[in-house]
């Protein structure tokens, strides 16, 4: 089975001539891209699979500034980010808001990509199985359709430092041991052109999610060489 790459793109792009030069040399490269909501069609048009960043819980109605899973969907987004640590710190966003947006985009046939993942302070106390298993359940209660999930340590997010290669191996195989199903786990956090012949050798990562190096066509290049060789 092929990895996956996805690349979150964040609230970084804002010239559209540089997005679009961007998509023309990406152009063919099998990518899932989570590019700002007012992009998304420009990203769909150049015949890439895309997903959105966050999702509502509601599907329509009076929410200023929310996005709608079923108007995603209809635009033509195939999946959704839940659950990104950027969105539960900026959002206040808990674990039961996680859970009913990921029933809401299932409802609305949007793969959700559950994002989980300590922080440094539960890495360093070894309380990483305690609060992923944690983050599981209370996001899954009550789902049973398969789910992908990404895992992101959040000190690892945007400082260049990622766990080893053994580390990511051992939470990624518990990860999989709680399910009853063959999940996809994907790693996300820091994965660059320097690292990715390190982490594309962990056996059981089944791809990964990109933010910073994702910007770069040369570094999204290379990691694409590496991945998908
Ligand atoms: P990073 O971001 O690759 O810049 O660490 C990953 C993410 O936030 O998904």
């Amino acid at each position: 089975m092929e990895k996956l790459i996805l690349v979150n793109l964040k609230m970084y792009q804002t010239d559209m001539a540089q997005i679009e030069n961007y998509l023309n040399k990406l152009k063919g490269k099998r990518l899932i891209f989570f590019p700002m909501i007012i992009h998304l069609e420009r990203f769909i048009s150049h015949n890439f699979t895309c997903g959105t960043q966050n999702i509502s819980i509601h599907e329509s109605g009076a929410y200023t500034g929310e996005i709608s899973a079923k108007a995603a969907q209809n635009i033509g987004a195939s999946c959704t980010l839940i659950g990104h640590s950027e969105v539960r710190q900026n959002f206040n966003e808990t674990d039961e808001i996680i859970n009913q947006k990921i029933k809401i985009s299932l409802k609305n046939k949007l793969i959700p990509i559950l994002c989980i993942g300590e922080n440094l302070n539960q890495y360093q106390a070894n309380q990483t199985k305690i609060i992923i298993k944690n983050q599981i359940e209370k996001a899954l209660k009550d789902i049973t359709e398969p789910i992908i999930i990404s895992y992101e340590p959040l000190w690892a997010i945007g400082t260049g430092k990622t766990p080893t290669s053994e580390e990511i191996k051992d939470i990624i195989d518990y990860i999989k041991s709680l399910f009853n199903y063959k999940i996809k786990v994907l790693y996300g956090g820091s994965v660059s052109q320097d690292n990715i012949e390190t982490l594309n050798k962990i056996e059981n990562v089944d791809g990964f999610l990109i933010g910073k190096a994702g910007l770069d066509v040369s570094c999204l290049t290379k990691i694409i060489e590496v991945v998908q060789k």
